[in-house]
């Protein structure tokens, strides 16, 4: 066991435990933060994407100790304190861009990440990056319909 101190979603958190806990356990078990979700468990479907110091990185293998003193946000960060939703959000809900939703959490977290590095990313940009987020569902178009808008608001 140790202590390790990282910031969710605005909030420092010191907790202790095995270092070498995937940072998804953490999140979900911890402190009870479900948006990110357990898809392969195997870094290879982006259904647990959590931004990590600006990065949208996938949690489910990462060790905690891997998130030390680093700031950590969560599908339930992207909101204003009002309620009001993250663009990219408002934008998946406006173009129904989802069916099951299970792959929802990373595709937004990761589609979050994408256009705060480059608001202006075009088409082909958010394609090759999402390539890693995976839909069972086949949603991809209303996907990638949802995140173009959100690119313009
Ligand atoms: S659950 Fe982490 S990438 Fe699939
Ligand atoms: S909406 Fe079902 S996995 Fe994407």
């Amino acid at each position: 066991m140790k202590s390790i101190s990282l910031t969710v979603n605005g909030t420092s958190q010191t907790l202790e435990l095995d270092p070498g806990t995937p940072l998804l356990y953490v999140l979900r078990e911890e402190l009870e933060l479900n948006g990110p979700k357990f898809g392969c468990g195997l870094q290879q479907c982006g259904a647990c994407m959590v931004i990590l110091d600006g990065k949208a990185t996938p949690s489910c293998v990462l060790p905690v100790a891997a998130a030390e003193g680093k700031e950590v946000v969560t599908l339930e960060g992207l909101a204003k304190e009002d309620g009001t939703l993250h663009p990219v959000q408002q934008a998946f809900l406006d173009e129904q861009a989802a069916q099951c939703g299970y792959c929802l959490n990373g595709m937004v977290m990761h589609a979050v990440s994408v256009l705060d590095e480059n608001p202006a990313a075009g088409e082909e940009e958010i394609r090759e990056a999402l390539d890693i987020n995976i839909c069972r569902c086949g949603t991809h178009s209303r996907i990638l319909k949802a995140i173009l808008k959100a690119r313009k608001s």
